[in-house]
């Protein structure tokens, strides 16, 4: 399969360029939580691709003097050159060099910055990874016209999973399934997938407020954290279960079945966080705070029959869901009374977005 993804044609390398391209977050539904070299995903995830938290990257490339088989390149983030982001990309880089051959050939200088606020606990991984694979992708492109629409965005998502699993599901499509499934056509482990079967009008223009409980550096990085589902007692549970969620999943869109919806989304976001706490060394990644939302959104549904419905990340911080018709009462309740439980009262108001755009 990864044979696939390496170039057969190049055209004469340009001798200098520059491209950008703003790349969504995206938020799990079902979660992707344990994997194996290289990158690869133990179970099947899908996910809701974000429209307001995103980054742009622009990345600018320059032949190298003298041709060898380094790496050159530097990052800039949000404007001030950035040491601490550069293992990550080096990581990356190496992963995929073989695919992108003529990342050697340059001095490559990536500028980065995210629409939301740095170290807010947003993963940023996912949107900053699937950036670079796209401005690569556009390089390719460069050098290779021939290259169709299918084929550039397979490989960005492609490219992209060897930066960040989740990132692969950052790049094309509202609702992307990464993992394969027998009953998601066309779906792999190597790239995420727009998910093209049928979805209740309901489920169009999701909404999601994310409310930054805590803010601040990870706990747990999501490298150790996956790694802590190799030898847990669960594991092989889990990804069965998360195997028969994507079944699930299919039907409720299909059918519009809010309620089931939400039933599945919460069970998910607590497995992942008893995933966490079940493994050896255990974490609580949930914070006081988390647990006050979670209550606070099961009495406002009791009370209201509202549809709101919460998931998590690898984190404190809390994702509601909910339908576009309940916008102005959600986002009213979220302002009145989930606001306290926030790091300085921030959270922010995102929906479901189309994936990865160029801008220039
Ligand atoms: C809890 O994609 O950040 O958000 O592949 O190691 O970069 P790496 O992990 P990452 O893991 C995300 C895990 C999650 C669930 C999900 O997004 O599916």
């Amino acid at each position: 399969m990864e044979q696939t993804f390496i170039p057969t044609k190049i055209e004469a390398l340009k001798e200098a360029g520059t491209v950008t391209w703003q790349t969504p977050s995206n938020i799990a539904l079902v979660k992707y939580w344990g994997k194996r070299n290289p990158q690869l995903p133990e179970n099947t995830s899908i996910s809701f691709t974000l429209s307001n938290c995103y980054t742009v990257t622009t990345l600018s490339y320059e032949k190298k003097l003298t041709q060898d088989a380094c790496l050159n390149f530097e990052v800039i983030f949000e404007g001030k050159k950035n040491e601490a982001f550069k293992p990550k990309i080096e990581t990356f880089f190496n992963r995929i060099k073989e695919y992108v051959p003529f990342l050697t050939a340059y001095k490559i200088t990536i500028e980065s910055s995210n629409s939301f606020p740095h170290s807010s606990g947003i993963a940023s991984s996912a949107s900053g990874m699937s950036a670079i694979a796209m401005c690569l992708m556009s390089m390719e492109k460069q050098m290779n016209p021939d290259l169709t629409e299918q084929q550039f965005y397979q490989k960005a998502s492609f490219l992209a999973r060897l930066g960040s699993g989740s990132a692969c599901r950052s790049v094309k499509g509202e609702l992307v399934v990464w993992g394969e499934h027998p009953e998601v056509k066309g779906s792999s482990d190597f790239y995420g997938v727009e998910f093209k079967d049928k979805v209740a009008p309901i489920f169009k223009n999701y909404q999601d407020t994310i409310l930054l409980v805590d803010k601040g550096e990870k706990q747990v990085s999501s490298t150790v954290g996956h790694d802590l589902m190799h030898g847990h007692p669960f594991a092989q549970q889990r990804f069965a279960q998360a195997q028969e969620n994507i079944r699930k999943i299919k039907s409720i869109f299909k059918e519009g079945d809010v309620d089931a919806f939400i039933a599945l989304v919460e069970s998910e976001a607590l497995t992942l966080h008893a995933m966490m706490m079940t493994s050896s060394p255990y974490f609580i990644l949930m914070k006081p705070n988390t647990l006050e939302v979670i209550n606070k959104v099961w009495a406002y549904r009791k009370e209201t029959g509202s549809k709101l419905c919460f998931t998590l990340d690898a984190g404190a911080n809390v994702h509601l869901l909910y339908p576009e018709l309940e916008k102005e009462a959600v986002q009213d309740f979220v302002k009145k009374e989930l606001a306290v439980y926030c790091k300085n009262g921030e959270y922010i108001h995102d929906k479901v977005g189309m994936g990865a755009f160029k801008l220039t």
